[in-house]
């Protein structure tokens, strides 16, 4: 076990900043998770905290000590990536035990170990065959069993889970996180998937572009998103943003006007154009306004089922909105309703810089 400190890192490939000035603390036995979309610098920032890379500025530290400068076999971190292929020739049993036969471990040491690990991923009846003849969970476990047989002190996955189907993944992610829970290792788990985040992680570092957006539990990150990026990205289907402009008492929205609630006037008081946003389903659809709530006049354009739910998009002339409702609400295209979200549910963001008005 071991906390984590990234000092204000950057990271350049020539002219491509991969990582521009990150900043983040994660605490001893903490299961964090990297989201972020392709090429926001996920796999770049495990890479420096394994050690295989170098920061061009900034530092790195495991439990205060600078490892900015230490090589990665000497930094007791446990890797399991996006493509962790095992070693086809070896069966299950050398696969696991291959990191400690490369640190010339003596063999009951090998023995102990590997039957440990194994017996804790539920794979000791695995360990006599070859990875073909494995399916792909199987074949996954393995690859965890080879990064914990090391006892590393942090553990790092990117995208590990990605090769799974989708019923497999949910499985396995649950799995994922009772162990780490119950071996206390530090852990870096890196995925684009905001629902896999959402429910593994005790905190979600959100990225993009190379910048961490927001930090925050996934309860921050889902009801309080600090930026419109953040609201944008989690959630299925997403935040509905909204640009808006104000002329002081009222809002619009493309040419449709409602009186801004008195509760917003003093948030947005100056503004000539915001971000509104909510959560799918936090909107109503209904042929009045409700009361508390601002509304606004949409036709149905599309209805998607969900089985449990359905997804309503609207559209509010050329702007689309997404609404989930219960499946027993019947919707016809074509449809005019207003569209209700109460105020307390309403996000607001600056149009400019996209960040959230205030905390709520
Ligand atoms: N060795 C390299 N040389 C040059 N550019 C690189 C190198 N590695 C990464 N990059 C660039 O740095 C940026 C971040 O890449 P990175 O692999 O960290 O993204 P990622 O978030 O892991 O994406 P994905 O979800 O697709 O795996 C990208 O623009 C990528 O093209
Ligand atoms: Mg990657």
């Amino acid at each position: 076990m071991a906390s984590i400190v990234l000092e204000n890192i950057t990271k350049k490939f020539g002219k491509v900043t991969a990582l521009d000035g990150v900043n983040l603390q994660i605490d001893d036995g903490e299961f964090i998770v990297l989201l972020g979309p392709s090429g926001s610098g996920k796999t770049t920032l495990m890479y420096l905290i394994a050690g295989i890379y170098r920061p061009t500025s900034g530092r790195i530290l495991f439990d205060g000590r600078d490892v900015t400068n230490l090589p990665p076999k000497e930094r007791n971190v446990g890797l399991v990536f996006q493509n962790w292929a095992l070693y086809p020739h070896m069966k299950v049993f050398d696969n696991i035990a291959f990191p400690l036969t490369l640190k010339k471990a003596d063999k009951n040491t090998i023995q102990q170990r590997v039957h440990e690990v194994a017996n804790m991923l539920r794979i000791e009846a695995l360990l006599d065959r070859y990875p073909w003849q494995l399916s792909g969970g199987q074949q996954q476990r393995v690859a965890i069993a080879r990064a914990l047989v090391k006892q590393p002190q942090i553990l790092l996955f990117d995208e590990p889970l990605s090769n799974l189907d989708a019923l497999l993944r949910i499985g396995v992610r649950t799995e994922l996180k009772r162990l780490q829970k119950d071996l206390k290792i530090t852990s870096v788990y890196v995925t684009h998937d905001q629902a896999e985040a959402l429910a593994i992680a005790d905190r979600i570092a959100v990225i993009n572009n190379g910048k961490l957006i927001q930090v925050g539990t996934p309860n921050e990150i889902y009801y309080n998103p600090r930026h419109t990026f953040v609201a944008g990205f989690v959630g299925n289907p997403p935040a509905n943003l909204l640009n808006a402009e104000f002329d002081g008492t009222r809002l619009t929205i493309e040419t449709k006007t409602f009186q801004a609630p008195a509760e917003l006037l003093q948030r947005i008081s100056g503004r000539r154009r915001i971000v509104l946003g909510f959560r799918p389903e936090k909107g109503s659809l209904l042929d009045h306004i409700t009361e508390n709530a601002v509304g606004i006049e949409v036709q149905v354009y599309e209805v998607e089922s969900m089985g449990r739910e359905q997804i309503v998009t609207v559209s509010i002339e050329q702007t689309m909105v997404k609404v989930l409702r219960p499946s027993e609400e019947k919707f016809q295209v074509g449809q005019r309703l207003f569209l209700c979200v109460d105020i307390k549910d309403l996000m607001l963001f600056d149009f400019d810089t996209n960040e959230a008005l205030d905390v709520r």
